[in-house]
């Protein structure tokens, strides 16, 4: 395995992903591990990450000397990255001083003059990289020579054969850094000689492997929604121990049309997974009367999930007679730095409502297989797992569900309205082939009436807004260029279809500064 010890930089899971990417296993330790947990493991390489530390710094963290035995006596080609080079540094006679100017963004890196060093094989004489750093090396470590440099520093990526090691200043791991990844191949697949030959699948069967040994006899409860993140943990949870994995589905009475009935199905005889619909649509219905603060409707949705949520698990525990341990939980590496970010001093825009919110007295121990892996990743892994396309590839969906689409007060009759207009927009988008290369596609249903004409009576009723987005990662977005011709066709669909609306509009905004959902 590639070992990437993490010095708290904000990229360090970007580095284990730009690993995967190559095929290559790795692991991702704290820059503090014990030689004991790594000397375990044969272990083809070692990157050492960024951070956000300076190395001088008292207090700043540094990789022990047991460690740096360990890869002296193995001969472990080592790569340190920013604040991991500085390491390199800092144990083997560099200086690092503060640099004039901080660098962060875009750099030209430039070759040393005659440099044929292997880690920069398939690299122009110049070459973009990403900077993010403070601090820089004024001298060299014993050993090292310079094989990069960019106009504000002289040591940007220096190398010492004899001793296996290398050190870049820049970030090669972001995709600011076009050339990032074949350079991050050098060093594992040519240098360090790391085999190419780790899939996916790999990761499921050591999830599998690993939660068999922690769950023992033990049974384990999930809330699943049916989308990409928690049926791909559902069904890897029930290849590990199958009926012993006891899923939940919450209908909050404002899920999509019959999705309550299709999940159910297909994660019973498709993915075979121990799935229990819960109908609590009443309940939160009737909570939502006369709601129309959008915080406040999201406040009593995630508050109802948590009970029913709770009062299910105990109903479980009491059937099978047996105490459940564990929840199971679909969070992925990005809900991950997001809610780090989230306990900063950043503003609450909207209160994301998901399983992240049961209270912490429930007293069971999380299993997140997905912790480490990013969207694209778990689509992957689900379409490895033999998971259906349809499943795969479903746009995200939000815990309060149509509540939030709906402006104003939820009703039965406004829910029925919107998950009617909502199911046509999607068939449309399926038929016409545009679901695919959109991130988020979805109608919401305003609190506001327009005139209209039908036959040759006049109409006085809803206006929809449809709004179909494209981004990757969900923080920023742009509208999608959706052809007239597949706006004509729902927009005629949805006008005579469903009784109640008689005007749909397409939503222009982008965000920032809108949101993607309307609430
Ligand atoms: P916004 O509207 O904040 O949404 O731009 C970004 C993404 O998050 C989804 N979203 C939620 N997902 N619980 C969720 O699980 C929530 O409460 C929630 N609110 C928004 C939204 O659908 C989009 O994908």
């Amino acid at each position: 395995q590639v070992a990437i010890l993490d010095f708290g930089s904000q990229y360090s899971h970007l580095i284990a992903r730009r690993v995967r990417e190559l095929h290559v296993y790795c692991e991702l330790y704290s820059c503090l591990v014990k030689v004991e947990e790594l000397a375990q493991h044969e272990l083809t390489a070692i990157i050492l990450s960024g951070g956000p530390n300076s190395v001088y710094d008292e207090g700043s963290p540094h990789v022990s000397p047991e460690v740096w035995k360990l890869i002296e006596e193995r001969n472990i080609p080592v790569l340190g990255i920013c604040y991991g080079m500085q390491e390199l540094a800092h144990v083997f006679g560099g200086t690092v001083a503060p640099g004039l100017k901080h660098e962060y963004g875009k750099a030209m890196v430039k070759r040393v003059e005659g440099c044929d060093s292997q880690l920069l094989d398939g690299m122009p004489e110049e070459f973009q990289m990403w900077m993010s750093h403070g601090d820089k090396l004024t001298k060299t470590p014993e050993g090292f020579k310079p094989v990069g440099s960019t106009d504000n520093a002289e040591f940007v990526a220096i190398e010492n054969l004899e001793k296996r090691m290398w050190g870049l200043q820049f970030h090669p791991e972001v995709t600011h850094s076009p050339k990032g990844r074949e350079l991050l191949g050098n060093f594992i697949i040519k240098i360090a000689g790391a085999k190419p030959d780790w899939v996916m699948t790999d990761y499921a069967q050591e999830f599998i492997d690993d939660v068999r040994k922690t769950v023992g006899e033990g049974h384990v409860i999930g809330a699943v929604s049916g989308g990409v993140d928690s049926t791909v943990a559902a069904v890897l949870m029930t290849r590990a121990i199958g009926d012993r994995f006891h899923a939940i589905l919450v209908d909050n009475g404002c899920l999509r049309k019959d999705e309550a009935t299709k999940v159910l199905k297909r994660m019973r005889e498709d993915c075979g997974v121990n799935l229990r619909c819960v109908d609590a649509s009443d309940r939160f219905l009737d909570l939502l009367k006369g709601v129309t603060e959008p915080e406040k409707k999201r406040k009593i949705i995630g508050g109802t999930f948590i009970e029913v949520f709770q009062e299910e698990a105990i109903k479980i525990e009491a059937d099978m007679g047996k105490k459940c341990g564990y929840l199971l939980q679909g969070t992925l590496y990005p809900d991950v730095i997001e809610s780090i970010s989230y306990k900063g001093p950043s503003a609450t825009i909207k209160t994301h409502h998901n399983v992240g919110g049961l209270p912490a007295n429930m007293n069971l121990k999380l299993i997140e297989p997905l912790r480490e892996l990013f969207k694209d990743e778990v689509r992957e892994l689900g379409m490895a797992l033999g998971i259906d396309e349809a499943s795969v590839w479903r746009h995200p969906f939000p815990g309060p569900g149509l509540a939030i689409r709906i402006l104003g007060e939820v009703t039965r009759e406004r829910v029925k309205i919107l998950q009617e207009a909502d199911d046509i927009v999607i068939q449309e988008l399926l038929n016409s082939g545009h679901y695919r290369k959109i991130g988020q596609a979805f109608t919401v249903l305003l609190p506001v009436k327009s005139v209209g004409v039908m036959g040759d009576g006049r109409t006085y009723e809803n206006v929809a807004s449809v709004r179909c987005v494209e981004t990757t990662d969900y923080m920023t977005a742009d509208f999608y260029h959706l052809p007239y011709d597949v706006m004509g066709k729902m927009s005629s669909r949805v006008i005579n279809e469903v009784r109640g609306i008689n005007r749909l509009c397409y939503d222009i905004s982008s965000k920032p500064p809108a949101t993607i959902e309307w609430e």
